[in-house]
């Protein structure tokens, strides 16, 4: 036998195996495409909107969307000090969030290590066109001048962490928090390749990791899908619907969140999805090549793997 065969057979050995342990949740039975009506509650303009994305998705475009607006408050993956490896993290999780949709900026965890600056605080346009350092040189944060800046805006926060949705909402519920979940999608091949070009994981951990993308990601479309009465309040969005055209993606979602479209927003998309101005985030308008790009990076092993891992959830969001 070939022993790039042999190779090739054992780490497929090794990734079925591995799978097997990772999670119960790569179901086979779901197929669901249904398109489902979007609206069940007729609730008010959203105060609070989390971003529910995916490490390399393309989703700091996305959140653009909504850094650009002046009535938001911004904040991107403030999760970073959060350990996902604790049994309890999604409770944490959902009460480190909700948290900050309180505008409850106590936890220590939001703030950068050793620094009085709020996570990330570089990537929202809000957060680094103030300060909120208090005491000598700037040394402490000024918790209660963050804190009224988020009351007098609406607020967004984009999470890359694939956490469990039901348990959020239910949270949110509890404390009468009116939530609003983006949850988003993309195509799990280019998602490979992203993470490989990364190259932060070892070899054979790339389809662990995208085998847990595809697992998380797949249960969060089957909760939607599933759960028809939560649609007032999630709503599916692909990265290849955004990344194809932009402009309308963002009317649809400021329709189903009820907000104007601000007008610098318009201007934003267009000078920043402009193929030849090379903008800052590489998305060029109406580019179905792009988009389909991944088809001729990918080797025919790779692609092979990753279709095989992650079927259902191609199946089910309807990638081909
Ligand atoms: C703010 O959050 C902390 C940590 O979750 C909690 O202990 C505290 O009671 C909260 N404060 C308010 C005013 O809700
Ligand atoms: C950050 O603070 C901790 C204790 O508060 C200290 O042990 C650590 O050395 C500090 N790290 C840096 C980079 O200053
Ligand atoms: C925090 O900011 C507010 C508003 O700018 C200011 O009045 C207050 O003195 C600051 N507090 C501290 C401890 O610096
Ligand atoms: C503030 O910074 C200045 C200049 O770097 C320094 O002389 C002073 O000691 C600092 N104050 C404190 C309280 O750290
Ligand atoms: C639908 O929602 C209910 C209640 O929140 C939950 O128990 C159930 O697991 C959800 N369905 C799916 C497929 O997640």
């Amino acid at each position: 036998m070939d022993p790039c065969l042999v190779k090739f057979a054992s780490f497929f050995i090794f990734i079925c195996t591995s799978l097997y342990f990772i999670s119960g949740t790569l179901q086979s039975t779901n197929n669901i495409i249904e398109e489902i009506a979007d609206y069940t509650e007729d609730l008010p303009p959203a105060e609070n909107v989390l971003l529910a994305t995916g490490y390399r998705t393309g989703s700091s475009f996305f959140a653009e969307l909504f850094n650009q607006n002046d009535d938001v408050l911004y904040l991107f993956e403030p999760e970073h000090n959060l350990n996902f490896l604790n049994p309890h993290i999604q409770e944490e999780w959902a009460n480190f969030v909700l948290d900050l949709f309180q505008c409850n900026y106590t936890n220590p965890k939001l703030l950068q290590p050793n620094k009085s600056r709020i996570m990330s605080t570089d990537r929202s346009k809000m957060l680094s066109s103030h300060n909120f350092c208090g005491g000598d040189n700037c040394s402490h944060f000024n918790r209660s001048k963050a804190e009224a800046l988020c009351k007098s805006k609406k607020r967004v926060i984009k999470t890359i962490k694939i956490g469990r949705i039901d348990i959020l909402l239910k949270e949110a519920e509890r404390r009468k928090v009116d939530l609003r979940v983006l949850l988003y999608f993309r195509d799990a091949r280019p998602v490979y390749l992203s993470r490989k070009k990364a190259d932060e994981l070892g070899e054979p951990t790339y389809y662990l990791n995208i085998a847990r993308y595809c697992s998380l990601k797949l249960d969060q479309f089957n909760f939607y899908a599933e759960n028809q009465s939560h649609h007032s309040r999630l709503k599916s969005v692909k990265f290849e619907e955004v990344a194809e055209d932009p402009e309308i993606e963002a009317n649809i979602i400021y329709e189903y969140l009820k907000w104007d479209v601000p007008a610098n927003l318009h201007s934003w998309i267009e000078k920043n999805t402009q193929t030849t101005s090379g903008g800052t985030f590489g998305t060029s308008r109406n580019s179905i090549e792009k988009i389909s790009e991944w088809r001729e990076n990918i080797e025919e092993e790779e692609k092979f793997l990753v279709d095989t891992i992650c079927k259902d959830y191609l199946n089910a969001l309807n990638y081909t």
